[in-house]
């Protein structure tokens, strides 16, 4: 049997994620918005993030020009920036000028309304299918906002959650 691409996305969207903005140290700096992200290990500190062989991001990590990234973890109020980086839609302003950003260890930008980061060095990349899985080690992760609700992604929509 085999699945047609549309109802695998489907059936996985009943997954409900987070969201990132996955932001690259380039010149102008890149971000692409990101729910296949996870936690790996402890100690070593990694992460992963699945990249889209069709998109940018993809282009900046396997053509070696990339040896870092950082993973900015959404908070609700970031869904402009998310739909931003996914291609979604226009914002008047680059928010790379115009949102309060700070540079990681590695030079990647950190969105600093998110609820936290981890800046990343790339430590491996594993094809798989059409996308790649890249795993970062996190050099520096920090929470930066203890209170904040996190946008979350749910059968194509998104939503939020409370601890309350
Ligand atoms: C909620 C959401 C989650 C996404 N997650 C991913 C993801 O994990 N990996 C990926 O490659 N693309 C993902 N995308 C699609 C990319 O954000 C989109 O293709 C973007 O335009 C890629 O940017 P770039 O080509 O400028 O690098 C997601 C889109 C949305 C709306």
């Amino acid at each position: 049997m085999s699945i047609d691409e549309t109802e695998f996305r489907n059936v996985m969207g009943n997954f409900a994620t987070g969201c990132t903005v996955v932001t690259f140290p380039d010149t102008p700096p890149h971000g692409m918005t990101a729910n296949a992200f996870s936690s790996v290990s402890l100690d070593p500190p990694l992460c992963l993030v699945c990249v889209d062989h069709d998109t940018t991001s993809y282009e900046l990590l396997s053509n070696g020009e990339m040896e870092s990234f950082a993973v900015n973890i959404l908070e609700r109020s970031q869904q402009d920036l998310a739909e931003y980086f996914a291609n979604m839609t226009e914002l008047d302003e680059d928010p790379f000028e115009d949102r309060p950003t700070t540079s990681g260890v590695e030079g990647a930008p950190v969105f600093t309304d998110s609820l936290a980061y981890a800046d990343c060095t790339l430590h491996a990349a594993h094809p798989a299918g059409d996308h790649t899985i890249y795993v970062g080690y996190a050099e520096d992760a920090e929470i930066l906002d203890e209170d904040g609700d996190p946008l979350t992604f749910f059968r194509g929509g998104w939503g939020t959650t409370t601890s309350e």
